[in-house]
């Protein structure tokens, strides 16, 4: 017998070591090195099993991707699930992932796919409850309350397997070939590749849902980030009912997509048209507010982005900001500091961007700069006007990508002017009905918010209204 080396694992991380210690040299987090028996390894000299190799151009029988029929997470998928493949669904506890995958789960079976629902948190009785909540009670969804690997695989393995497997969650699962504690590194490793190798065998496409520790890190779980196919992250903020839908990671599809829902009594419900609801609660007339014309994924969607610009009584000013990237931030800051001649080092600035939607476009960079400006020398911005584009270390306003699909949405939501790139006039030509007012500089954009105190004052009481639904 081999004496078994002790075998610590971190737990935020996965990364593992011989010795105890008070921090993970790996990921640096304190107090999360916990013993975990190892993996049983098959030894010795097996001889090689013979398997068939085949031609890259071989014919599949069936459709290797298959939409559920929720558009908001088929669109996040990239059309839907791919047979085979593995999906972990992260997100904070409560925020609707059960929910969520009952849902499509039974959109899967409305379009007479089998769709298997193992639930190791909840009792059936709990999961039929929901259901019934949901009004879905009339779907073909199975269901079973289990947590040992080994006996849902030698269950679905018989007969044909099913379409979909939700495992719900990964971190109650455990697998018989590893002797530690279901929740552990290791388990959930151990676990998930035994489901893995299941939807690889079967066909079968499998969601396991993890759950999101507050550090915002997939429990135990990075490792299995790296296992599966793709990561989709349910995000929300609690005081809100919006669900956004996001992909950290897809193999076999893009990872810009959102779906958006929204959660109320009865389930969540798809939004089709996030900016309305973006853009429902808005603050009109007030300073320090701008409406960016984004693009997320494939989708146009106008956010609205707050500033707030306050004298500080601080030595270092503070810099706060929800939504969007602080370096981002701090870069517009300081071209308003060195090119337009605002003076910020005594003030302190805090950015949001509403909704809890998180921007990652560079092209934020001009509205979040007017939501400042207009914080700052206290003047409401036009309520009819979005704002896009760029800017660059020099403060010049540079153009961006798709900026007939920005205008169109603005226009489509009422929107009367657009302030956007001098450079991206020609392409937004055709948008007929929208004022365009193309900026070259943010030294331009600085002058003419603050150049008009008074005349936002008639526009700011009037809500742009929808045209068409
Ligand atoms: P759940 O899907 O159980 O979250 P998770 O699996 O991510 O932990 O959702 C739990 C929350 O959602 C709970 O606070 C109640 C709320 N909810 C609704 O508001 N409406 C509904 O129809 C359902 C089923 C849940
Ligand atoms: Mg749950």
């Amino acid at each position: 017998m081999v004496a078994r080396a002790q075998n610590f694992v971190c737990q935020s991380c996965g990364a593992a070591s011989a010795r105890w210690a008070g921090r993970c040299d790996a990921c640096g987090a304190w107090n999360t090195l916990v013993e975990e028996g190892a993996a049983t390894q098959a030894r010795g000299s097996r001889i090689g099993r013979l398997f068939v190799i085949e031609p890259l151009k071989g014919e599949s029988l069936e459709a290797p991707r298959l939409a559920s029929g929720v558009a908001e997470f088929d669109r996040v998928t990239g059309g839907g699930l791919v047979r085979g493949s593995v999906l972990l669904l992260g997100g904070d506890p409560g925020i609707g992932k059960s929910t969520l995958l009952i849902e499509v789960a039974a959109a899967y079976t409305r379009r007479g796919q089998r769709a298997v629902y193992i639930s190791g948190e909840e009792a059936v009785a709990q999961v039929r409850l929901r259901a019934e909540r949901l009004g879905l009670a009339e779907t073909a969804v199975e269901l079973a309350a289990e947590t040992a690997v080994e006996d849902i695989v030698a269950t679905l393995s018989h007969g044909k397997p099913p379409q979909l497997l939700v495992i719900d969650s990964i971190q109650t699962m455990w697998t018989q070939t590893v002797d530690s504690a279901p929740g552990t590194v290791t388990q959930v490793r151990g676990a998930a590749g035994e489901l893995i190798r299941f939807a690889k065998r079967s066909g079968t496409a499998v969601i396991l849902v993890g759950h999101v520790t507050k550090d915002g890190q997939i429990a135990g779980p990075r490792v299995v980030e790296h296992m599966v196919d793709a990561v989709l992250s349910f995000e929300g903020e609690g005081s809100q009912q919006f669900r956004i839908l996001r992909a950290i990671k897809n193999r076999f599809g893009p990872t810009d997509e959102i779906g958006v829902f929204e959660m109320s009594g009865g389930g969540l419900r798809e939004i089709a048209n996030p900016s309305e609801l973006f853009l429902s609660e808005r603050d009109l007339g007030s300073p320090g507010t701008a409406v960016f014309a984004g693009i997320e994924g494939s989708r146009p969607l106008l956010v609205e982005i707050q500033a707030l610009v306050a004298p500080t009584s601080l030595g270092t000013p503070r810099r706060a900001v929800n939504g969007w990237d602080q370096n981002r931030l701090s870069m517009v800051l300081a071209v308003l500091e060195s090119h337009c001649g605002v003076r910020l080092s005594g003030h302190d600035v805090y950015l949001n961007v509403a909704g809890g939607l998180r921007i990652q476009e560079p092209a934020a960079d001009l509205a979040a700069a007017a939501a400042l400006v207009s914080s700052l020398a206290d003047a409401p911005l036009a309520a009819d006007a979005v704002y896009f584009g760029e800017i660059s270390l020099s403060g010049a306003v540079r153009p961006v990508a798709q900026a007939a699909a920005r205008l169109k949405e603005a226009q489509k939501l009422g929107f009367a002017r657009a302030i956007l790139p001098e450079s991206a006039r020609a392409e937004a030509v055709s948008e007929a009905g929208l004022s365009l007012k193309p900026v070259s500089s943010l030294a331009n954009l600085v002058a003419d918010i603050v150049a008009q105190p008074t005349d936002g004052g008639q526009r700011r009481t009037k809500y742009p209204r929808q045209e068409d639904g």
